[in-house]
């Protein structure tokens, strides 16, 4: 995790990093730290804790003005968050400034190699030895380029790094391997970042790099080579996104701002889907027709929310494909030796495209010789790169460490591949496909409509302030949506929160129940009886041991209400759809509560919005 900035230009840098790592504080806010190259030594500045905690250290003690500096906003690995782990990290001589995201896996080696060589070492961090050792090779006469050149040959690991020397103002230098990078591409002025947020008010060109690069930014340009020393080239390209796409536009989270941005994310995760003869068209599926026909089995890998998007794919994904589709948490994934083979289609889910987990999974599979299609919202991210195929949710960024927008496409995502999964090979008619399609469109309006409802959620937060516990039941695709109604209250309210399937209540969760006890309960929608008939039973049966029964269920449903202590009313739509419409209560209400609550909805203790580290 961790976000990194570097700068290279005429304007004060402290100002332009500082601002950046305030656009990536989301990768990650257990520290923060700057260091600039003023007048042939090295000013930092590094403080435990939010952002705002390193602006006061350097309103207090201002550093000297400068015009190349680095950045990092830190989200722990090795060694506990505090002032003397922040980053940046210094070498012996403080000729050398570094910033890292990702672990170094030999550091232990390593450091004992430098402490004997006479080193003092001052953290418990991975990253300092890179900064020893990167000031050790500018003593041999090699320039920052070439220290980062010889360092990187010697690091295992995942690995962003960027680095500026005391002795050489006019450039920042950083390497990569399996952690993300980018270069803002200005006039007279360059930038790196973990992501282009950190320098989209300044550019919007931008330039990825691959993996093992070495980049070095001057105020005249931009150098590629490969960790071996081979010149290399970056990919350029626009981000069409803009500055106000990252900020919050009103709101007072950004969590809340994603959760209104939903109809129109959901509209534009369905946009250009088709062609003119209304057949299902996914461009970015980098995989044959017929490749897509011979696959037999189907692995859906992912975590978090995502991994919930992946549980109502399932549903849909087997209703339409009738392809037998497992679904796995990825940071077990591998270590179960699963079964893969060349006609296994793994399909990955990541909003962010960097979680390690994820990542890690999928290179397990490309092993096998699987092929494996990514469903990600960050263009240019490591996930859809290492795939053989993406499909992009178009959620726009997501910076709210709880994913709302970013699941709600992810399902989207999901049921277009299944339909077109379907189409493909022949297991639904064209126009049941189109059918779905065009329910899928309904949906931005149906969610607009429960949005406009906010104040009834908000009316519920305010009332259930109180509560030390929350239930949350569902059935078929209604069970995913219990669970994540649970995790998000986890996340942001840091409440005890359980999701659990309708039918699994009377086989233990049952015992939980107790007067008062809040329980959200989604009803799946008429059309199929007996699940609805069902779900009502179990509701019948929690109440009558005094549990609050708060039901989601469909507009016109009227035989609900003598069970219902509070009722949420939920548009008509098919059952395999219902998610899209049944999460958006759980997110509003989750948001409000721990609003209430006074925590920090968008940067919940602990998290981290894309974890890079296994
Ligand atoms: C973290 C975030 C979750 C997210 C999960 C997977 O745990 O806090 O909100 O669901 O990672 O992230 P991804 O980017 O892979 O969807």
């Amino acid at each position: 995790m961790c976000g990194i900035v570097g700068y290279v230009g005429p304007k004060q840098a402290q100002d332009v990093v500082i601002e950046g790592l305030r656009r990536l504080e989301y990768r990650g806010y257990d520290s923060a730290g700057v260091a600039l190259v003023s007048d042939g030594r090295i000013a930092w500045a590094k403080k435990a804790g939010k952002l705002a905690n390193l602006e006061k250290v350097l309103s207090e003690s201002p550093l000297p003005g400068a015009t190349t500096g680095i950045g990092h906003t830190r989200w722990a690995t090795h060694g506990a968050p505090n002032d003397t782990n922040a980053h940046p990290h210094l070498g012996n001589d403080a000729r050398v400034a570094l910033v890292h995201n990702g672990i170094i896996e030999n550091f232990a080696e390593l450091r004992a190699e430098v402490e004997a060589a006479g080193h003092e070492l001052r953290s418990e961090t991975d990253t300092e030895i890179a900064a020893h050792l990167l000031e050790s090779a500018l003593s041999t006469g090699a320039t920052l380029t070439g220290a980062m050149q010889q360092v990187c040959a010697r690091l295992e690991g995942a690995f962003t790094l960027v680095a500026v020397d005391a002795e050489d103002p006019s450039r920042v230098v950083a390497a990569r391997r399996n952690s993300p990078l980018v270069v803002g591409i200005g006039e007279g002025e360059n930038f790196i970042g973990s992501d282009v947020a950190a320098f989209i008010e300044h550019t919007r060109e931008a330039m990825e790099l691959g993996q093992d690069q070495i980049v070095t930014i001057t105020r005249e340009g931009v150098e590629v080579i490969g960790f071996d020393g081979a010149p290399a080239e970056g990919t350029r390209y626009h981000v069409d996104w803009d500055l106000s796409a990252a900020e919050k536009g009103g709101f007072d989270w950004f969590m809340r701002k994603e959760i209104f941005e939903q109809p129109r994310a959901i509209a534009d995760a369905l946009l250009g889907r088709h062609d003119r003869s209304g057949r299902l068209q996914l461009d970015e599926v980098r995989i044959s027709d017929d490749e897509l026909r011979e696959v037999d089995k189907i692995i859906v890998i992912a975590c978090g929310t995502a991994f919930y998007a992946g549980l109502v794919a399932k549903y849909a994904i087997e209703h339409w494909t009738r392809i037998p589709c497992e679904v796995e948490l990825a940071h077990e994934f591998r270590y179960r030796d699963p079964i893969l083979t060349r006609s296994t289609l793994v399909v990955a889910i990541s909003q962010s495209g960097e979680t390690a987990d994820t990542l890690m999974a999928i290179r397990h599979a490309r092993q096998q010789r699987s092929k494996v299609l990514a469903i990600c919202n960050t263009n240019g991210s490591t996930i859809p790169r290492e795939s053989d195929a993406v499909i992009y949710t178009h959620a726009g960024p997501e910076i709210g460490v709880a994913s709302t927008k970013g699941f709600i496409t992810q399902m989207v995502a999901a049921y277009l591949l299944g339909l077109y999964l379907a189409q493909v090979r022949g297991t639904s008619y064209a126009d049941e496909i189109a059918r779905v399609v065009a329910e899928l469109r309904d949906m931005p309006d149906h969610v607009q409509r429960i949005l406009d409802g906010a104040d009834d959620l908000y009316a519920l937060a305010e009332e259930l302030e109180g509560a030390r516990s929350v239930l949350f039941l569902g059935r078929h695709v209604g069970f995913p949506i219990a669970l994540e109604g649970a995790l998000k209250l986890k996340e942001l309210a840091y409440l005890h929160a359980e999701g659990f399937a309708a039918g699994e209540l009377k086989h233990g969760p049952i015992a939980l129940i107790e007067p008062g006890l809040p329980v959200f309960c989604v009803v799946p929608p008429r059309g199929r009886d007996q699940l609805h008939d069902k779900m009502v039973s179990a509701i019948q049966e929690i109440r009558a041991r005094g549990a609050r029964t708060i039901v989601l269920v469909e507009d016109d449903d009227p035989g609900i209400e003598e069970f219902a202590d509070t009722i949420i009313r939920l548009p008509r739509v098919s059952t395999l759809l219902q998610p899209v419409a049944a999460v958006v209560p759980l997110q509003l209400f989750a948001c409000e509560l721990a609003s209430r609550l006074g925590h920090d909805v968008d940067q919940p203790r602990n998290l981290a919005k894309s974890v890079t580290v296994e």
